[in-house]
C-alpha cells in the first residue's frame, strides 16, 4: 500500500511529479489554457475587482503563493485570509469579489463557513479541491479539481503542489479572459509550467542528501526558515511541516523582517533554512536574500540553503546547499518546498514518530 516507502507521507512526496502533471492534464490544449470546469460566466469574471483566498493551514500557504502569481498576471488585488479569521470579522465582500476557497478535503468547516458567508454577500466562489463531490466544491460556483489522487498522510504534500498548480491555472485563465496577457504570453508561461513535473523529479532524485541532513539533525529543538516573495510562504510551509510531524519548534519568517525582531533568536549553531530566489529573476530579490544569509551566519547560524542550480553567489555563505532546477521565479515554490517536506518526513521517521498520524491532528477538520 505504501509502495515500498516507510510512510504514506514519503510515498506522497515521491508522487509529486505525477501530481503536478495530473493537475495540468487536459488543461493545456495545443498550448492554450482550457478550463472547462470554470462555470462562472466570463462576463462576470471581467467585473471582478478583488480576489479573496480563504483557506487554512497548508492550503492557506498555497494561497499565499497564489497571491504573488495572480496579482502579477491579472493586476487584480488578492487578499489571503485564514478562513476562521475571515468569517468572524465583517469582511468587505460583494458581487465584484471572487472568492477562492482552497481545500484538499473540501470539508474543512472554517473554509466552508467562510465561503458561505461570502456567497451571502453576493460573491462568486471558485473552489480548488482534491476530493470529488465534497461539500466545498459542491457549494461553490465553480470547482477546479487538483486530480492528485487520495492523500492519506495527515500532513499535506502532494495536494499542496496541486493547489499551487491549480491556482496558477486560475490566474492565467483570468488573465486570458480579461486580456491582461496575450495568447502567446500565456502559451510561453504554460510551456514553462509543463516543464515543472520533470524538475520536481530532479529534486526528488536528490533526496538522499536531504535525508542525511535530517537524520543528522534529529535532536534539533528549534529551526528557522527564511524567504522573500514566493519564498516567504515556502518558509511558512517548511516550518509548519516540521512542527506538525516532527514536533520541533519551527518558525518561518519573511527575510526582510529579520532585523525587526527575529534575528535576536539567532545564536551559535541555530539552524536556519533559507530559500533563495532565482538569480535570473529580479536582481534585487536575490541579492537581498544573499545579504540575509550573511547576516544570520555572522551571528553563528548554520545556514541550510536552497538555491537554484548554477547559483554560485550563495556558495561562500552556505553550510549546506540544496539545489533545485532553474525556473520562473513564480514557479519556484513547486520546487523549493520539496527539500523541506523531505527534511521533515525523514527527521520525524528518524525520531521514530508516526509520520502519517501525528499526535493531536486529524486529516480533515470538520469542526469549528
Ligand atoms: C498541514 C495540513 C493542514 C491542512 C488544513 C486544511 O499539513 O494538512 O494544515 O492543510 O487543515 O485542510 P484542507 O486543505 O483539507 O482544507
Amino acid at each position: 500500500q505504501k509502495g515500498g516507502y516507510p510512510s504514506f507521507m514519503a510515498k506522497e512526496i515521491h508522487e509529486q511529479a505525477t501530481a503536478v502533471a495530473d493537475t495540468l492534464l487536459g488543461r493545456i490544449v495545443e498550448g492554450r489554457l482550457q478550463l472547462d470546469e470554470m462555470s462562472i460566466d466570463e462576463a462576470v469574471l471581467r467585473t471582478v475587482d478583488k480576489i479573496v483566498v480563504v483557506a487554512c493551514g497548508t492550503a492557506a500557504n498555497a494561497g499565499n503563493v497564489a497571491k504573488y502569481a495572480i496579482e502579477h498576471w491579472t493586476r487584480i488585488p488578492v487578499e489571503v485570509e485564514l478562513a476562521h479569521e475571515f468569517r468572524y470579522r465583517d469582511p468587505v465582500v460583494n458581487e465584484k469579489t471572487l472568492v477562492v476557497a482552497i481545500s484538499q478535503s473540501g470539508e474543512t468547516m472554517d473554509t466552508l463557513m467562510a465561503m458561505r458567508h461570502a456567497k451571502e454577500q453576493g460573491a462568486k466562489v471558485v473552489a480548488l479541491c482534491n476530493t470529488r463531490g465534497a461539500t466545498i466544491p459542491r457549494e461553490a460556483d465553480a470547482a477546479l479539481y487538483l486530480h492528485v489522487g487520495p492523500e492519506i498522510a495527515v500532513a499535506s504534500t502532494k495536494a499542496y503542489l496541486g493547489q499551487i498548480t491549480a491556482s496558477y491555472l486560475l490566474g492565467l485563465y483570468l488573465a486570458q479572459v480579461r486580456g491582461n496577457l496575450f495568447a502567446d504570453e500565456v502559451a510561453a508561461i504554460m510551456a514553462d509550467l509543463e516543464q515543472i513535473p520533470a524538475h520536481v523529479q530532479t529534486v526528488l532524485d536528490g533526496s538522499a542528501q536531504i535525508e542525511e541532513l535530517a537524520r543528522e539533525m534529529k535532536d534539533a529543538t528549534s529551526v528557522l526558515f527564511l524567504g522573500r516573495h514566493v519564498g516567504y510562504p515556502t518558509a511558512l510551509e517548511g516550518a509548519l511541516k516540521l512542527k506538525e510531524i516532527a514536533y520541533i519548534h519551527a518558525e518561518g519568517f519573511a527575510a526582510g523582517e529579520l532585523k525587526h525582531g527575529p534575528i535576536a533568536l539567532v545564536e551559535e549553531g541555530q539552524p536556519v533554512f533559507v530559500i533563495v530566489p532565482s538569480p535570473g529573476g529580479r536582481d534585487s530579490l536575490h541579492s537581498k536574500v544573499v545579504s540575509n544569509i550573511q547576516e544570520v551566519r555572522a551571528r553563528g547560524a548554520r545556514t541550510l540553503v536552497i538555491a537554484e542550480e548554477g547559483d554560485t553567489v550563495v556558495e561562500p555563505y552556505a553550510d549546506v546547499i540544496m539545489r533545485v532546477p532553474a525556473t520562473r521565479t513564480l514557479f519556484a515554490p513547486l520546487l523549493t518546498v520539496i527539500p523541506l517536506q523531505i527534511f521533515s518526513c525523514e527527521l520525524a521517521t528518524a525520531k521514530g514518530l508516526d509520520v502519517d498520524q501525528p499526535r493531536n491532528l486529524a486529516k480533515s477538520v470538520t469542526v469549528e
